[in-house]
């Protein structure tokens, strides 16, 4: 699309015009390539995060410099107490909720074996507790406030494809497929749809550890048909289309950007 082309330039500023989005995890990896991407296409952005305020200062300034709208608020999702005050922040200072962008998460990279309680704890309380009841208080809103809405689950291919010696992230993200299946068909006569976005290998610090190993790379790469990890803002764009009204029939599914890992095969 280029800037002559005047019907491509209406569509890019009307996609998500004053569409009021809250990104959890928002501060980095594949949560800031989101928050750039929808709030240059005219939304205004709550950026939710834990930790590094300063990198949600910088983001924000960024934004603001660029014409953009988004506040930062600090919430834990592990926290609930947390959870319910991030949907009314972004409800008091934007009057609405349109989208909740369920982003954060994290990994131990365990086994069945050596996963302690405590790691498989941590992870089910981001990825899966988190998720669910911010789905909870954002469906709440969305449905008090009349007009319905939308919920992007940021999942992983491995809520569908095992990822061994990673366990508790695969449980909690086979948990975020079924939540999205279930909780889309019960609240699609509400107007409220949730839809899962399925990365692959994505280069964000939750990689280092094998962007950072030149061999766990190499065996990563060949075993992605498109031969690469993905950069954030190829799964940002995909999130932008979701969150727009061009997705409006899209529910209780999951979209894969994966290069094709999923269907990797050696040919045997
Ligand atoms: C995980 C990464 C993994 C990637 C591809 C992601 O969901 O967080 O650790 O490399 O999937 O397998």
């Amino acid at each position: 699309m280029t800037a002559s082309n005047p019907y491509a330039q209406e569509l890019l500023s009307t996609l998500l015009k004053g569409k009021v989005i809250i990104v959890t995890g928002g501060n980095s990896g594949i949560g800031k390539a989101i928050v750039k991407e929808v709030a240059r296409l005219g939304a205004r952005v709550v950026i939710d995060y834990r930790s590094h305020p300063e990198a949600t200062e910088a983001i924000e300034q960024e934004i603001g410099e660029l014409g953009g709208t988004c506040i930062g608020v600090q919430a834990d999702v592990g926290n609930l107490d947390d959870l319910q005050r991030l949907v009314q922040e972004a409800v008091s200072r934007y009057g609405r909720l349109d989208v909740m962008v369920n982003n954060a998460g994290i990994e131990t990279r365990t086994s069945i074996l050596d996963t302690t309680p405590e790691d498989f704890d941590k992870v089910l309380n981001v990825n899966l507790r988190g998720v669910f009841f911010a789905t909870q208080y954002a469906a709440k809103q969305m449905i008090a406030q009349g007009g319905g809405g939308r919920v992007i689950n940021i999942s992983s291919v491995h809520e569908d494809w095992p990822m061994p010696n990673n366990t508790p992230y695969c449980v909690a993200k086979g948990g975020v497929r079924m939540l999205t299946r279930t909780a889309g068909v019960e609240l699609a006569g509400k107007g409220v749809t949730i839809v899962n976005v399925g990365p692959g290998a994505v280069a964000t610090p939750i990689n280092d550890s094998t962007m950072n190993n030149p061999e766990l790379l190499a065996k990563l790469n060949a075993a992605i048909p498109m031969g690469r990890m993905a950069q954030p803002e190829e799964i940002a764009r995909v999130v932008a289309f979701l969150a727009s009204d061009a997705a409006s029939y899209i529910t209780a599914t999951s979209i894969f950007a994966d290069g094709g890992i999923m269907q990797s095969s050696p040919g045997l």
